[in-house]
């Protein structure tokens, strides 16, 4: 068996590293603009069900697992899943664990970056004075869009350093390292939050260029619309939205877990990094760029800039709606909000990287340091195709693929692996080791029945999503004999290239042509990328599986 020299300092550290590793840019970026483009408070319902359902029942699933796989040995979730049922399928899926990680790293540590450069950007007071149209300019040249051949030497140069400083913390280890970094990071985090939203709180109407009170946007956000409820869309991007948020379906929970003794509380930690998350994101989450953006845009706008995409508000609006709070006072709410956002994207990152060390310290002996470098050469090996090819959508299918679909398929997988093969008894047992609280039974009960098949239920959705995500219409469109359409953004809807496609059949000119086929070499490019690091690590899986074989652990 493996010995690691690795271990948590101290409950506290535990916790706040897990809370950090979920806290992210999904807490402030991604949950504000999935709860405008799903309807404002008809989105908070689903959101709210899902977490009890779907999100906390997976995180007594993922710490069980973890610590169940690490007294036996096992850092990273392949071996982990191995060991707690015989069938050989177990190890390939715990690949998506090392594989998710580091897909996601490649897109989410360049963001990261960005924020570093908007840091020193605003500090400097580079967006002063600026139109609105200048700070969306900045932020087109940092990633070039617009200028598909020019290589962007300053979004290179961040995202350096910001790797450099993600292995430097992994390479110091749980202890000396990342727990560091969340004692730090989470704190701060949170005051930065509470001061800008007491400051969106007080957006008044007619002050500082504002043109609504600040409590438009938060009645936005907090009307419930009860008809929301059988709306299909809404429940998939709410699932969604908790598993990326939680960081489930990813193998870091796990990894981190892993660190834990047999004797260890999980349901309690579990429980209190779960709720520490939802209050950054629904209390903190919620308070920030939606008050302040509908304060001085009104709703309708912010749903257009939405619409858009995730990242415009926070990176290309607000920096500009900062400055109307004068030089200083901006500069200020800048330097907050980014520096918010790296300390919530580097403890999540950190979290990314630990089951790729603990994976190759288990099979290769190899010490911190070294697992922390290879971690930062395959992630800037993987995430420079998201930085050279931004402007063609690489960074968005890197985050479809390992994102979004991957975690559908891997918790469903381990919610079945938990509850119907090691089955529910024993991992009932398992969550309840150590616990300093009592799990209610109700969970039993959730994980037995429900949340398997409402992960598989889930999962089927998403690959089979029809047109528009019209459930209704397209069950009655398949009655009336008119077949189903797939969404653009179902599995196989982005197999098929469908919604490049309809581009290029509507292209008008030779250029328009050349730049659609352009993207769809690009994104099949990336896809086969994608697919070739899942197989390199199964490989590497399967090797190590057949030596614990040999050696009589598995
Ligand atoms: N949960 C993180 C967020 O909300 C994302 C994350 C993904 C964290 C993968 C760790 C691993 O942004």
């Amino acid at each position: 068996m493996n010995q690691t020299s690795q271990a948590w300092g101290s409950r506290i550290g535990l916790i706040l590293a897990m809370a950090g590793n979920a806290v992210g840019f999904g807490n402030f970026l991604r949950f504000p603009v999935q709860a405008i483009q799903n309807g404002g408070g008809a989105f908070i319902i689903p959101y709210l069900v899902s977490f009890l359902v779907l999100g906390l029942p997976l995180l007594f699933i993922e710490w069980s697992i973890g610590r169940y796989g690490g007294t036996r040995g096992y850092h990273s979730s392949p071996l982990m899943m191995q060991s707690m049922d015989k069938r050989r399928l177990w190890k390939y899926v715990g690949v998506f664990g090392l594989f998710c990680n580091i897909g996601i790293a490649s897109y989410y540590c360049y963001m990261e970056s960005w924020t570093l450069a908007y840091i020193f950007h605003s500090a400097i007071g580079t967006f002063n004075g600026m139109t609105q149209h200048e700070v969306v300019q900045v932020f087109n040249d940092y990633v070039s869009i617009g200028k598909s051949t020019l290589i962007p030497f300053e979004a290179i140069i961040f995202f350096l350093i910001c790797l450099g400083i993600n292995v430097y913390v992994l390479s110091k280890g749980l202890k000396g390292g990342i727990e560091k970094v969340a004692k730090i990071g989470m704190p701060l985090l949170i005051v930065f939050g509470c001061i800008l939203a007491i400051r969106a709180f007080t957006l008044k109407a007619g002050v500082d260029g504002a043109v609504y009170n600040s409590s438009v946007g938060l009645n936005f956000l907090w009307t419930p619309h009860y008809q929301s409820i059988l709306n299909p869309k809404v429940w998939f991007a709410a699932a969604s939205q908790i598993f990326f948020t939680l960081s489930l379906g990813m193998g870091c929970i796990h990894a981190y877990s892993s660190y834990l003794k047999q004797s260890d509380d999980i349901a309690l930690n579990a429980m209190a990094a779960g709720w520490m998350n939802e209050f950054v994101e629904v209390v903190l989450g919620g308070a920030i760029i939606i008050p302040i953006a509908v304060g001085y845009l009104g709703v309708d706008h912010v749903k257009e800039l939405a619409a858009l995409g995730g990242l415009g508000l926070g990176f290309k609006t607000l920096p500009y709606l900062f400055t109307q709070w004068g030089n200083v006072f901006g500069a200020f709410a800048g330097v907050m909000w980014f520096g918010l956002l790296f300390f919530a994207g580097i403890t999540s990152s950190l979290a990314m990287g630990t089951p790729v060390q603990g994976f190759l310290e288990d099979e290769y002996k190899w010490s911190r340091p070294k697992t922390a470098l290879a971690f930062g050469i395959i992630v800037l090996i993987m995430g420079l195709p998201t930085i050279l090819f931004f402007n063609q959508g690489v960074f968005d299918e890197y985050d479809y693929w390992t994102g979004s679909f991957s975690l559908f398929v891997f918790a469903a997988f381990e919610a079945v692996l938990f509850a119907w093969f090691f089955g529910i008894k024993k991992g009932w047992d398992e969550i309840n080791a150590g616990a300093d609280i009592k799990v209610s039974r109700v969970f039993k009960f959730l994980l037995a029945y429900v949340t398997p098949v409402l992960l598989i239920i889930v999962f089927l959705g998403t690959v089979f999503a029809p047109v528009n995500n019209d459930w209704n219409e397209a069950f009655h469109g398949l009655f009336r004999g008119q077949g189903w359409t797939f969404d653009h953004g179902s599995v196989i809807g982005k197999i098929m290239n469908s919604e490049l496609k309809e581009q290029l059949a509507a292209a008008t000119s030779q250029s328009e042509i050349d730049s659609v086929k352009y993207r769809i070499l690009l994104i099949n490019l990336s896809r086969l990328l994608l697919l070739s690091l899942f197989a390199a690590i199964a490989i590497l899986v399967r090797r190590a599986y057949y030596k614990h074989k040999r050696e009589g652990n598995l």
